[in-house]
Parts: structure tokens; C-alpha cells; sequence
């Protein structure tokens, strides 16, 4: 979709936001997989509603984007523009125990510099893709770790009631994969509540969960992570690898050699091959287990 009324670009500027006009998707995913569209880039949480009340009244489609890796985006022209938040310096600020987080942090990125102030809890995180925000989202985890477990509170602009909100921890459920945010919430910060732990200790778990994940998920890859979520108490990765379909091919789009919950883009995947191969697997999992499968992988269509 293409902003071109000048009256709109205007007020976009003088709202502080950049206009990438017709960006490609698939540069801004970890899937390398998606149409285009126009981008705007978010430079102050303050004007969010006035830039979000400015799209309403024009009717411009919209979605926030954090850090594209969990994401799966429909090929060609979109039909809707992209509200990314631009991340300020410094993106995290710590007081005592307490790391406050833009929410455009990388999660990575985060979990080391806490790390070198002393702070842990959060090593199990240290190979997960994407923001901080897209994190708390979903409520990122591996190997134990949850990121919901050490939010303290959350700065959210709440579409519903078109305000910037401060929701305390236990004001939001965090679950496996899932919290109550809605679907139009965009998360804005996040003051984490973190152990103090030594340096040492934090970075021998660190290591310990780089050496697990090395060993079984494809790393250097295109990929979102893994594809579906688990059913209590089962792996996917497993089911899908005791059917055989580890290097299962629709076009450049393939179910990993290494994690068969990981589907990966081996060259030029569109949506369309990513869509059929995630439907064909769902169908032959269904048929074998009885299961059906929840995607973990957020789809956008075009
Ligand atoms: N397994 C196989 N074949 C495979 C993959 C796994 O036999 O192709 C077996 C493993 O050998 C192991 C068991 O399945 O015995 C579980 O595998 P793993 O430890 O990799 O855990 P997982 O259930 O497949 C979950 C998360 C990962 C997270 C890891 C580590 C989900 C959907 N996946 O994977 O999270 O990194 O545990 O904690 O919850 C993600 O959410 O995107 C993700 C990668």
C-alpha cells in the first residue's frame, strides 16, 4: 500500500514519523519472506495516538512490527502499511534489579548487557531471535525461561482505547506462547525485575543454552523459529521427524534437516510454498496423530 496524499505525508512528519515508501518485507523478516509496502518508523511513543488516530480517520490498514521474527507475510503488494517503533539509545536504562526496556530492544542484545551489570534469569533467552517487545508479545521462551516470569510492568498503547497504558505484571496472563494482550496492543517498554547473579554464572548458563541450541536447531538459517506450538506434553519437532518429512520441499520453502519444527526459506520462498508446506505437514501430522496443530508462526496475508 502506497501513502501518496500529501496532506497525510505532512502530518506523518510533523508527527515525527519516517516514511520508507515501498519497502520489501522479506528484508525486514527473519523468513526473508513478504510482500511490500510503505514502512513508517515510530520516533517518539508519545505521538503514537495521534498517528494511529490520523490512520483511522483515513482508513489506512495497518500492522506493528517488531522485530519479524515470528512472522510470516503474504507475497506482493500489501494491502496495509507497517508501524515500526525506532529504537532509542540508550534501549535499556537499569535501576537496582529493575532493567527498563524499549520495547524495539533487540531480546539478544538485552539479556548480555544485563548480563555484564550482574543481572540474570534471562539465559535461557540468549539465542531467540527478535525484540523485546515481539518477545513479551508471545511471551518468548526456551530451555526453562519464559520472558513473562520478570515483568514488572508494561508500557502498551491499547488501540481499543486509543491511550498509552501502564499495566503492572499481574495485570497480564502469561502463558505458553500466548498472553492477553489483544492482537492491536503494541507493546511500547518493559521494566523487567531481574535475580542479581555474577557475570560468571550468568554467562556459563548463557553458554550452556548457546551449546544446546547449536546442537539442534539450524542456525545461519532462514527460518521463524519453530512453526507450531507444541501440545502439552509433546514435541512437534519429534512428530514431524518420526513421519519422515525432515527435508520436505515445496519450492525453496523446506522442513528442516536439523529441527523439523523449523521450516526454513532455502533460496526464494514465496508465502504461497512457506503456507503449502505448513498446510501439508498440519494435514499429514493430523492424520497420523489425530492432533491438530496451532501455528506459532504469526501469519500475515497480503
Ligand atoms: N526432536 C526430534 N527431532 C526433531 C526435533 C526434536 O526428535 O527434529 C526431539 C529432540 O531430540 C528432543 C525433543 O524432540 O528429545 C524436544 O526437542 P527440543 O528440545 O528441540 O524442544 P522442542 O519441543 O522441539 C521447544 C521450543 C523451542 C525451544 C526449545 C528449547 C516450542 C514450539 N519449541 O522445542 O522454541 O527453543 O523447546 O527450549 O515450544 C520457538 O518457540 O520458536 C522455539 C524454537
Amino acid at each position: 500500500m502506497r501513502l501518496s496524499d500529501s496532506k497525510i505525508l505532512h502530518e506523518l512528519t510533523a508527527l515525527c514519523v519516517e516514511l520508507l515508501p515501498g519497502k520489501s518485507l522479506s528484508t525486514l523478516t527473519s523468513l526473508g519472506i513478504g510482500g511490500t509496502t510503505d514502512l513508517l518508523r515510530i520516533t517518539k511513543h508519545e505521538s503514537i495516538p495521534a498517528i494511529l488516530d490520523l490512520l483511522d480517520r483515513h482508513k489506512i490498514p495497518h500492522r506493528f512490527l517488531g522485530g519479524g521474527s515470528n512472522l510470516l507475510v503474504g507475497d506482493g503488494e500489501l494491502s496495509w502499511v507497517v508501524l515500526q517503533l525506532v529504537k532509542p539509545e540508550p534501549d535499556v536504562v537499569l535501576e537496582g534489579n529493575l532493567a527498563h526496556v524499549d520495547a524495539a530492544a533487540d531480546l539478544g542484545r538485552t539479556v548480555t548487557f544485563c548480563a555484564k551489570h550482574n543481572l540474570g534469569g534471562m539465559e535461557g533467552l540468549i539465542g531467540v531471535p527478535g525484540t523485546i517487545g515481539g518477545a513479551l508479545r508471545m511471551n518468548a521462551g526456551a530451555y526453562g525461561t519464559q520472558i513473562g516470569s520478570y515483568v514488572q510492568e508494561v508500557k502498551v498503547y491499547r488501540a481499543s482505547r486509543r491511550r498509552i497504558e501502564i499495566l503492572r505484571g499481574d495485570q497480564i496472563s502469561f502463558e505458553y506462547r500466548h498472553t492477553s494482550f489483544a492482537p492491536d496492543d503494541m507493546m511500547l517498554a518493559v521494566t523487567l525485575n531481574l535475580p542479581a547473579k555474577p557475570y560468571t554464572e550468568i554467562i556459563r548458563g548463557i553458554r550452556i543454552c548457546n551449546e544446546k541450541r547449536r546442537a539442534s536447531q539450524p542456525m545461519g538459517q532462514k527460518s521463524a523459529g519453530c512453526i507450531f506450538k507444541n501440545p502439552p506434553g509433546a514435541s512437534v519437532g519429534r512428530m514431524i521427524d518420526e513421519l519422515g518429512l525432515k527435508g520436505l520441499s515445496i519450492g525453496d520453502a523446506r522442513v528442516s534437516d536439523r529441527h523439523a519444527n523449523f521450516f526454513v526459506n532455502v533460496g526464494r520462498a514465496s508465502a504461497g510454498e512457506m503456507l503449502a508446506l505448513i498446510a501439508e505437514v498440519r494435514a499429514r501430522v493430523e492424520k497420523s496423530y489425530g492432533l491438530r496443530l496451532e501455528n506459532e508462526v504469526v501469519v500475515w496475508s497480503a
